[in-house]
């Protein structure tokens, strides 16, 4: 079962707000942004078009999941980026910020290749289950532990294309 816990006007108020963060802290630089498939392409999508800086974006997959609901915390790269990152002001922009693995190793990863900067903007952050210690610069909503799908987050798959963001209660089919 799926219970409500943002609306599409609540998302779309935060994302507006993000946006306006972005835009003052940037100052009219370029920025490229790197949307971590699948789960952020809505939240990028959005994001991108209340920012007007002269804005890339650029896309990586990576895996670590597959269908659990628990990380395994490996992470390898199934899509790398097209552009060349180094001297740029990169945000990586993603979905949800849960145990911090995913985003510790991608921060790693597109740190070693010298960008100008490199933030992380998170949609959601679920900080009491944190395992690793790493903070997003741009956090939509903060939540408490709980299973999230919508707006581009999925499980197993499904729900990418529901336009708020629901809990998935267990126990219940649908
Ligand atoms: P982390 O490595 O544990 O921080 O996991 C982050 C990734 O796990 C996110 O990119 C999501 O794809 C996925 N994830 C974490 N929590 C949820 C959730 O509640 N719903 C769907 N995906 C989630
Ligand atoms: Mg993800």
């Amino acid at each position: 079962m799926l219970k409500p816990l943002f609306s599409k006007r609540d998302i779309a108020r935060t994302v507006k707000a993000l946006a306006k963060r972005i835009e003052k802290d940037y100052k009219g630089e370029e920025i490229v942004f790197v949307c971590l498939l699948k789960g952020s392409f809505m939240f990028t999508s959005d994001l991108v078009r209340f920012i007007r800086n002269p804005s890339r974006v650029d896309f990586m997959r990576v895996s670590s999941y597959g269908n659990a609901m628990k990380t395994n915390g490996r992470v390898s790269i199934l899509k790398d980026l097209e552009e060349d990152i180094e001297g740029k002001n990169v945000i990586i922009v993603e979905d949800i910020i849960d145990s911090g693995l995913t985003l510790t190793h991608v921060r790693r990863l597109l740190g070693d290749r010298k960008p100008r900067s490199l933030k992380i903007c998170a949609l959601i952050d679920k900080r009491c289950r944190r395992e690793v210690e790493i903070e997003g610069d741009y956090v939509g909503f903060t939540i408490d532990d709980g299973f999230v799908v919508g707006y581009g987050i999925d499980y197993a798959e499904r729900y990418r294309n529901c336009p708020d963001i629901c809990v998935v209660v267990e126990g219940d089919d649908e």
